[in-house]
């Protein structure tokens, strides 16, 4: 039963502690808070807001967000117990490998390398619509071929493309966002996003609120396979709009959310993960809900759902208003944003290989690290070049949908984790301890399906067979080059 070795919470603190593979322990509740919110805050509420009311749930996307906050909630919840009792980089990944064992480790490092790096390439092309946005405001026009593929008759995404490569160089040559411009750049998103509430509530039209959940109707597009799971395994004619508009809507906006889980994979590097790591998960996904609501309503207000658009909903908003002044400042702090947002992205999945090699799963091969720069290059590089191209060819909601598939699915394992690891380890100490356990973490998983059934069934295709490459590596290589076979041979 190898593939359900586990490795002790002990051992993964331990070799937390090897000098070459240790990372420094600097970060407070406070840090974890800001780095929260600056990772949190993206493409979600930038712009699939307004892809989602729109073509899905109308001025009811609000209630989509509360759907999806709830489930990152009950969520949280599990990750914050996980996090404060097993403090070492690889979240997800490495909480499973203490409870599940390696099988289900394996699988959840895969997905989160699905997760952060599709979730680089989802943020890339967000901001690309935003800088467009810019440039038409400065009145410059990008050639349509070279909008991507979400614009009419857009090919290829270059200015996402072209960001992923430099941020790419970036963490290479191993520069940091320090802590001081990561505060600043979080102030200029926050500012932003209160300028959209604030300002805009002062342009909203209470018409555009009627009907406020559109009534559903069917899907005319399409081979069937873009209609959420459930609606097909139940035979419906697939809709939107209407209550499960709500419902797809939230599966897709719950993109919004995706961070908090990152913040967790930073417990490593935490002064004090015991106590701070709870608090900086539950604090940063507070303020983000709150925050989305009150921008999903506010824009909805503003402009007919139906006339929003997918690039840069927010700005164009403003633009239909009659104030291109206030679309300039907002496509421009939502560029600023949305760079960090995807720099931590990439850093978190250069983390998460980081992890994997390290416990012999992937090739040591990834985990060298550059003899000058001190990062893990080879696989910042890899990987990279094929998330650049990924973000210059894809829809930024056959992408979204992907990220969130994968990581929904963490989450489930998460949860079950937080079950079996109070089972067989009832004696490690937890700063944090997950309230009325097993009932939250079964609500956490019944919810987290529940959001996963609501995807597209290609998405679950393509999430198949991602997940049946990951099989096959493992089998192959990961199963006989683990770390913990090596050590279970020398016993
Ligand atoms: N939650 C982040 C975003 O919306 C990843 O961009």
């Amino acid at each position: 039963m190898s593939v359900f070795r586990t490795k002790t919470v002990e051992q993964s603190i331990q070799d937390t502690e090897e000098p070459e593979h240790a990372l420094r322990k600097s970060l407070s509740a406070f840090d974890l808070m800001v780095f929260g919110v600056g990772v949190i805050i993206g493409t979600g509420i930038f712009v699939l807001t307004g892809k989602v009311a729109r073509d899905t749930a109308g001025p009811a996307t609000a209630l989509a967000f509360v759907a999806a906050g709830v489930v990152c909630a009950l969520a949280a919840l599990c990750y914050a117990e996980f996090a404060s009792t097993v403090p070492v980089a690889g979240s997800a990944y490495t909480f499973s490998y203490a409870s599940l064992g390696e099988l289900p480790a394996w699988i959840i490092g895969w997905d989160l390398i699905l997760e952060f790096a599709l979730g680089t390439a989802v943020v890339a092309v967000g901001w690309s619509g935003y800088v467009r946005s810019l440039m038409d405001n400065a009145g410059w026009h990008l050639p349509n071929v070279l909008e991507g593929p979400d614009a009419p008759d857009g090919v290829f995404d270059l200015l996402a493309f072209v960001l992923v490569l430099l941020l790419t160089a970036i963490l290479v040559v191993g520069m940091k966002l320090s802590a001081r411009l990561t505060a600043i750049v979080v102030l200029i998103k926050l500012a932003v996003v209160l300028i959209v509430i604030i300002a805009g509530s002062f342009f909203i039209h209470a018409d555009n609120y009627d009907p406020f959940i559109p009534k559903a109707q069917g899907q005319t597009s399409g081979s069937g396979l873009d209609a959420p799971l459930i609606q097909v395994m139940f035979g419906y004619e697939p809709t939107s709009f209407g209550v499960q508009g709500i419902f797809t809507a939230a599966s897709v906006v719950f993109f919004a959310f995706i961070g908090f889980d990152i913040v967790a994979t930073t417990a490593e590097e935490t002064r004090n993960p015991q106590r701070d790591m709870p608090r900086g998960i539950l604090g940063s996904l507070l303020i983000c809900t709150v925050l989305y609501v009150a921008v999903s309503v506010v824009v909805t207000g503003m402009q007919n759902y139906k006339l929003l658009t997918v690039d840069a909903p927010l700005a164009d908003a403003f633009k239909a208003t009659g104030h291109p002044w206030y679309a300039g400042l907002i496509s421009f702090g939502a560029a600023v944003g949305l760079t960090t947002v995807c720099m931590i992205l990439l850093l978190g999945q250069t983390r998460v290989f980081f992890a994997m090699s390290r416990d012999g799963l992937l090739p040591r091969f990834f985990s060298k690290v550059h003899p000058q720069f001190s990062t893990p290059y080879r696989s910042t590089v890899l990987l990279g070049c094929i998330i650049a191209v990924i973000a210059g060819f894809t829809s930024i909601s056959e992408l979204a949908t992907l990220v969130n598939i994968g990581t929904l699915f963490a989450f489930v394992v998460v949860a079950i984790g937080v079950i079996v690891l109070r089972r067989t380890r009832p004696d490690l100490h937890r700063a944090f301890r997950t309230p009325w356990v097993p009932a939250l973490p079964i609500a956490s998983v019944a919810a987290s399906t529940w959001l996963m059934l609501n995807l597209p069934s290609e998405t679950w295709v393509r999430f198949g067979v991602w997940m049946g490459i990951g099989f096959v590596i493992y089998f192959l290589y990961g199963r006989s080059h683990s770390r913990m076979s090596a050590a279970a041979e020398q016993r």
